[in-house]
């Protein structure tokens, strides 16, 4: 249905452009199932020149892939069930940080389709890591380590800390619209995967502490495991356009909107895939 020639993959470890597909509602099952093995294949794949999607066009290509879900505590763009708009000009716009999406409940979403809208003259590319393959390139005592650990997630930190220079519209925008519902979970350290089967590290920057730990073992551990999920062999990155699209896997990935844009105008648009509750080892 896709054919290997239409396949490019882009690292050894990560990510693949597709050629040769409108995306769409109306896309065959096939199609969509071919869409969907790719994902788990390669974890996050992008198609370019897919201009002619609007929100509600995103929305009926992403509810393909299973039940959307809208942003907990971000009302969806008008018109559309899930869509959050993620504007640079607002605060919290910019994903800068090390992140598995919205991993603050309890079954987050599986995918998520990220449309570009406005994207930077230069700048602003997002990059994504493999979190399979940084569990799997852990050495055999902290893959056991981490097979034994479970991490809090919240929504609940502390934006000063993370963005210091701040105004205090962004401030206020950022705890009205993201913090509004705190919310909080427990999620093992090591998922493993409901389709492949695969191990991966589930951290990211929700994650508060490592349970059972103090705060300041849990964020020495913390930081020995995402440095695998950071280190650039796991990783792959992407150079917007306006009317590309990135699907990932949002049980094996983490991803990191690179904020080097200054005042530039940028805007990006994500459906997400309804998932299930993590697994651990122990099932
Ligand atoms: C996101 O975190 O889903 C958005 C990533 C981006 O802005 O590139």
């Amino acid at each position: 249905i896709i054919p290997d020639s239409d396949v490019v993959p882009l690292t050894g470890r990560v990510g693949a452009e597709i050629r040769g597909i409108r995306l769409g509602g109306d896309l065959s099952d096939a199609t969509v199932a071919a869409i969907n093995q790719l994902l788990l294949k390669h974890k996050v794949i992008f198609f370019r020149d897919q201009d002619h999607l609007g929100d509600s066009e995103q929305e009926a290509f992403a509810r393909r892939l299973g039940d959307l879900v809208p942003h907990p505590t971000q009302g969806p763009v008008a018109g559309t069930a899930s869509i959050l708009n993620l504007d640079s000009s607002c605060g919290g716009g910019r994903a800068d940080q090390w992140h598995t999406d919205v991993t603050f409940v309890d079954a987050y979403p599986k995918f998520s389709v990220l449309r570009g809208v406005v994207i930077p003259a230069a700048g602003g590319d997002t990059i994504w890591s493999n979190t399979h393959a940084a569990y799997e390139s852990l050495p055999a005592s902290l893959k056991l380590l981490a097979d034994n650990l479970w991490a809090i997630h919240s929504n609940a930190y502390d934006y000063a800390a993370v963005r210091p220079r701040a105004t205090a519209d962004e401030k206020k925008h950022f705890e009205e619209v993201f913090t509004s519902t705190i919310y909080e979970t427990e999620h093992p350290v090591v998922r493993v995967h409901p389709e492949t089967g695969e191990r991966s590290l589930l951290l990211g920057n929700f994650v508060q502490r490592l349970v059972g730990l103090s705060k300041s073992d849990s964020t020495k551990l913390y930081e020995v495991f995402q440095s695998y999920v950071t280190a650039p062999e796991n990783t792959v990155r992407w150079h917007w356009r306006a009317g590309d699209v990135a699907i990932w896997d949002n049980r094996a990935t983490q991803h990191y909107a690179v904020n080097d844009y200054g005042d530039q105008h940028r805007v990006v648009r994500r459906a997400t895939v309804d998932g299930d509750v993590p697994v651990s080892v122990d099932g």
